[in-house]
């Protein structure tokens, strides 16, 4: 038994030193490139920068940033990455060059979960990705689509409700809207607006999440993925399983009440319609399964945003106090805020924005190249993962005046960046060009109807006042808060709420 144990890692001494001698014979062999790679601390033979593997986060690669250029390059295994850290590279790679840029990379977790890349935001670009797209933008997250809409408001107006049940007590903000955001996307994904398997649900997206940010080292040395030294492979398997069979479930669910003609539908009803105009059998599973991956996008990025935001009005109460102040302007204490409001409320939309700059909950966009480029005198091979730091950029001293400090009143100034950004490329919350975010419309909806009417019908006190509020943040697909923000509202409106 014992000696069935060692064998793996006997191989791999092998493995090692016979690759580092091909490697030395190839490179000997093969002609050099004209062009050198974009400036990155330097690697060590077949593991590259490996070592500082725990510094790719939004703040470690920023640091590297400040040592190298805007533009910088990292080796790990057999991966090149480059790292873009200057709003003027990000407009080279998300505009002037935007299709070399927008494939998506996918770990070995990714591919697996995605039933290979079955899904919008992992699709590499092309025919598969540009259909998914349209079917995204034009039914899914459209305008048009009232139920996504309807459940945005209903389970606000639910939260508020939590809310004032608890007004002069403690209030852990995050968990109202984690709940929140998890009951608008399971409602707008599955219709059904009883609480009845969303806990499931939330169970095996948060494994599938943990999986995609997991370390593997087949990711890097794609032929000792065999090894599997951290048992990630039961894991995925394990984890495909359940997605599969809460899945069917749902879409059995699904035909058996079938919506008629001008019935209400969710997108679940939607995908299925598609497909049967489709016909092409067992492809119902995959749409879903892409669903689901959206909801992880959709969840995490909106929830982590409305709590950043309350979180920075609390810190700085003068802006707390002009933001209130406008919803009592335009909104007044006895009516509720209503959609029809939220265009006159400028201030909080740059109270948004401000949050967006300074917590973008995608911290970083990940892009692929499909072929071999230049990007400023630099090569880049075809297949480097490329990651734009858009935290970094918001926060540059050369586009931003006080960069750290929250200034909403900044975005009232002429010429200031809208939330789908300027032609700069200093503001990219919701990314830019082809891949950039197609639910920027409902989850700005979504921010800005849930902080309105937060803002509107409750003052808020710290519920620690005397120890001042954590401000980190913990990286991942998306960036939350370390801790969740707890806070005393008061009721502040004559309406019954
Ligand atoms: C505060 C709210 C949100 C922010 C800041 C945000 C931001 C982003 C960013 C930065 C990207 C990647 C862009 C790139 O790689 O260049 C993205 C992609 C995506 N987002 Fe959002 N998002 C938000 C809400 C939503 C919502 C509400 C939905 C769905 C209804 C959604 C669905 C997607 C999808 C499907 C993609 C992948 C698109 C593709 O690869 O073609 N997002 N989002």
């Amino acid at each position: 038994m014992d000696s069935l144990m060692q064998a793996p890692f006997i191989l791999f001494l092998i493995i090692i030193p016979l690759t580092i001698l091909l490697g030395l014979v190839l490179s000997a062999l093969l002609p050099q490139q004209k062009l050198s790679y974009p400036p990155g601390p330097k690697g060590l033979p077949i593991i590259g920068n490996m070592r500082i593997m725990d510094q790719l986060t939004h703040r470690g690669l920023a640091k590297l940033a400040n040592l190298y250029s805007g533009i910088l390059h990292l080796r790990m295994g057999f991966l090149h990455m480059v790292v873009v850290s200057s709003a003027d590279v990000a407009r080279q790679v998300l505009q002037v060059q935007d299709i070399t840029f927008s494939n998506r990379p996918a770990t070995v977790a990714i591919r697996y979960l995605t039933y290979d890349r079955a899904d919008l935001a992992f699709a590499h670009y092309g025919p598969f990705w540009r259909q998914m797209r349209k079917l995204s933008i034009v039914k899914l997250f459209s305008r048009k689509r009232a139920e996504s809409w309807e459940s945005v408001r209903d389970e606000v107006d639910s939260a508020v409700r939590v809310v004032s049940a608890r007004a002069g007590t403690a209030v852990n903000i995050g968990e109202v809207v984690f709940s929140m955001t998890k009951s608008i996307i399971y409602r707008a994904a599955f219709g059904s607006s009883s609480k009845e398997g969303q806990d499931e649900f939330i169970a095996i997206m948060r494994e599938v999440s943990e999986l995609f940010g997991a370390f593997n080292i087949a990711d890097f040395f794609p032929w000792l993925g065999w090894l599997d030294p951290q048992g990630i492979k039961p894991r995925l398997v394990k984890s495909r399983k359940s997605l599969d069979k809460f899945i069917d479930n749902i879409i059995d669910d699904h035909i058996q009440n079938s919506k008629g003609e001008g019935d209400e539908t969710d997108i679940v009803d939607d995908l299925l319609a598609f497909n049967r105009d489709q016909a092409t059998g067992k492809e119902s599973a995959i749409l879903l399964t892409r669903d689901n991956i959206k909801a992880i996008i959709l969840r995490s990025t909106v929830a982590s945003t409305i709590e950043w935001a309350i979180t920075e009005l609390m810190r700085n109460p003068e802006e707390l106090k002009k933001v209130q102040q406008e919803l009592v302007d335009v909104v007044g204490f006895d009516r509720r805020l209503q959609e029809s409001d939220v265009e006159n409320l400028t201030y909080l939309k740059c109270a948004l924005k401000e949050t967006l700059r300074l917590h973008p909950p995608v911290p970083l966009l990940l892009h692929e190249t499909a072929e071999d480029t230049e990007v400023s005198g630099y090569h880049i091979p075809k297949k480097s993962h490329v990651m734009i730091n858009v935290w970094a950029i918001g926060r540059d001293k050369d586009f931003w005046d006080e960069p750290e400090t929250f200034m909403p009143s900044r975005f009232l100034k002429e010429g200031m960046p809208d939330f789908k950004g300027s032609g700069n490329f200093d503001y990219i919350p919701f990314g830019s060009g082809r891949r950039s975010c197609p639910g920027m419309q409902l989850g700005r909806h979504m921010l800005e109807l849930s902080v309105g009417h937060l803002l509107h019908c409750f003052t808020w006190e710290l519920d620690n006042a005397g120890s001042g509020i954590d401000m980190t943040d913990v990286f991942g697909l998306t960036t939350p808060r370390a801790s969740r923000l707890v806070a005393v509202p008061n009721k502040r409106v004559t309406m019954s709420l």
